[in-house]
C-alpha cells in the first residue's frame, strides 16, 4: 500500500476543465444511510481514505436536497433547511471549503441551499447525505459529467460515509489501496430486499460530545483492541453481503449489531475513553435482546452517538411499533 499524501485540490483538478461553465441553477437529491458494516478509522486523513471496507442501507426518500443557483450579492450565501448560515459557521466553512475544490480561483459566488428532510426525532448525522447532494448538484451546475465512481470518490472527500450516499440500496464503499484514492468508492450490489425495515430510536438529542473524525482519530491512536479492528470489519462485510444476498435475516442482523459492538469496544478503550452510550442506549439494548429470546427477530447497530437503529422485517413491525411507540420506521424498498 502506497501511502503518499496527496492533496484533496491536486486529485480534483485532474477531472476538472480549466474554466468552468455554469448552468443557472440546479437541484440534487442524496439519500442519508446507515452502515451496517462499520467505517471507523483511515488510513489518510486528507482525503479520508478508511482502513476498512465498510456496507450501508440508504433511507430511501430520506436525506439532502441542496440547489446551488447564483448568487447576485457578489459574495456566496449559504441555506440550511431555508436559514441563512453565518460564512464563519463550521457548517459553511466545510461547505466553502469543499467547493473551492472545483470553483478554485474562477469568482463565481453562489447560493447554496440545503434541506434535509431526515426527521428531526431521527438522530442520524446529515452529513453523508449532505455532501453527496452537493457533489451531485456541482456536477450537474458545472455540467462535469463525472461518473458515479467518481461522484462517489469526491463525495467521499467531504466526509467518509458520503461516498455511499451517491447510491440508493446496499452500498459496499470498497477502502481501496491506491494513495490518490480514486479506487476508494461506493458501489450498489444488486439486491432488493421488500419488507426490510430500519426502525430509528432517538435516546438524545445533544449533540455527540466527540465528532467521528477526531473519535477515529484517538480511538487509533490510543486503543490497543484497534489492532484487531480491519480484520473483524472485514470479516463481518463478508458475512453481510452473503446473508443480503441469500436474504437470510439473522444473519445478517447478528453480523450487523456485532459490528457495532465491536466498533463501540474499539472506542471505549480508547484514552481518554470514547463511550456514546447512555444509560438510555443500554436500557434500549436489554430490551432487544430480550425480545429476540421470546422469538422476535430484531437487532440493532449505532454509530458515533447514543440513539440506535433497529433492524428488523415488516413482519415484525406491529409487535415492535408497540414495544417503541415512538421509533421512526423507514422501508427503503417498500413493503413486500
Ligand atoms: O463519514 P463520517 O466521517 O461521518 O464517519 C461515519 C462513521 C460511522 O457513522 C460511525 C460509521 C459509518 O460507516 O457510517
Amino acid at each position: 500500500m502506497n501511502l503518499k499524501v496527496i492533496s484533496k485540490a491536486t486529485v480534483v483538478n485532474q477531472y476538472l476543465p480549466k474554466k468552468l461553465t455554469a448552468k443557472t441553477t440546479v437541484t440534487a437529491f442524496a439519500p442519508s444511510n446507515i452502515a451496517l458494516c462499520k467505517y471507523w478509522g483511515k488510513r489518510d486523513v486528507e482525503l479520508n481514505l478508511p482502513l476498512n471496507s465498510s456496507l450501508s442501507i440508504s433511507l430511501g426518500h430520506l436525506g439532502s436536497h441542496t440547489r446551488i443557483s447564483h448568487s447576485d450579492s457578489g459574495g456566496d450565501v449559504i441555506l440550511l433547511n431555508t436559514k441563512e448560515q453565518a460564512l464563519d459557521s463550521s457548517f459553511s466553512r466545510k461547505i466553502l471549503d469543499f467547493i473551492a475544490l472545483f470553483r478554485r480561483t474562477q469568482p463565481l459566488p453562489l447560493i447554496i441551499d440545503t434541506r434535509n428532510n431526515i426527521p428531526t426525532a431521527a438522530g442520524l448525522a446529515s452529513s453523508a447525505s449532505g455532501f453527496a447532494a452537493l457533489m451531485i448538484a456541482l456536477n450537474d451546475f458545472f455540467d462535469l459529467q463525472l461518473d458515479k465512481p467518481t461522484l462517489s470518490a469526491f463525495a467521499r472527500m467531504g466526509s467518509g460515509s458520503a461516498s455511499r450516499s451517491v447510491f440508493s440500496g446496499f452500498v459496499r464503499w470498497d477502502m481501496g489501496e491506491q494513495s490518490d484514492g480514486m479506487d476508494s468508492v461506493a458501489s450498489q450490489l444488486d439486491s432488493h430486499w421488500p419488507g426490510f425495515c430500519i426502525g430509528l430510536i432517538k435516546v438524545s438529542s445533544v449533540q455527540k460530545p466527540v465528532d467521528s473524525r477526531s473519535g477515529m482519530a484517538r480511538t487509533i491512536k490510543t486503543s490497543n483492541l484497534y489492532a484487531s479492528w480491519p480484520a473483524q470489519a472485514s470479516a463481518d462485510l463478508l458475512s453481510i453481503e452473503a446473508a443480503i444476498k441469500n436474504k437470510n435475516f439473522s444473519d445478517l442482523g447478528q453480523s450487523a449489531e456485532k459490528n457495532a459492538l465491536s466498533m463501540h469496544a474499539t472506542m471505549m478503550s480508547a484514552w481518554p475513553p470514547l463511550v456514546y452510550w447512555l444509560p438510555e442506549s443500554l436500557a434500549v439494548m436489554h430490551k432487544i435482546w430480550q425480545l429476540r429470546s421470546d422469538g422476535i427477530a430484531v437487532y440493532f447497530t449505532m454509530d458515533a452517538g447514543p440513539n440506535l437503529k433497529l433492524l428488523f422485517e415488516s413482519s415484525a413491525k406491529k409487535i415492535l411499533e408497540i414495544e417503541f411507540p415512538d421509533m421512526e420506521i423507514i422501508q427503503p424498498f417498500g413493503n413486500e
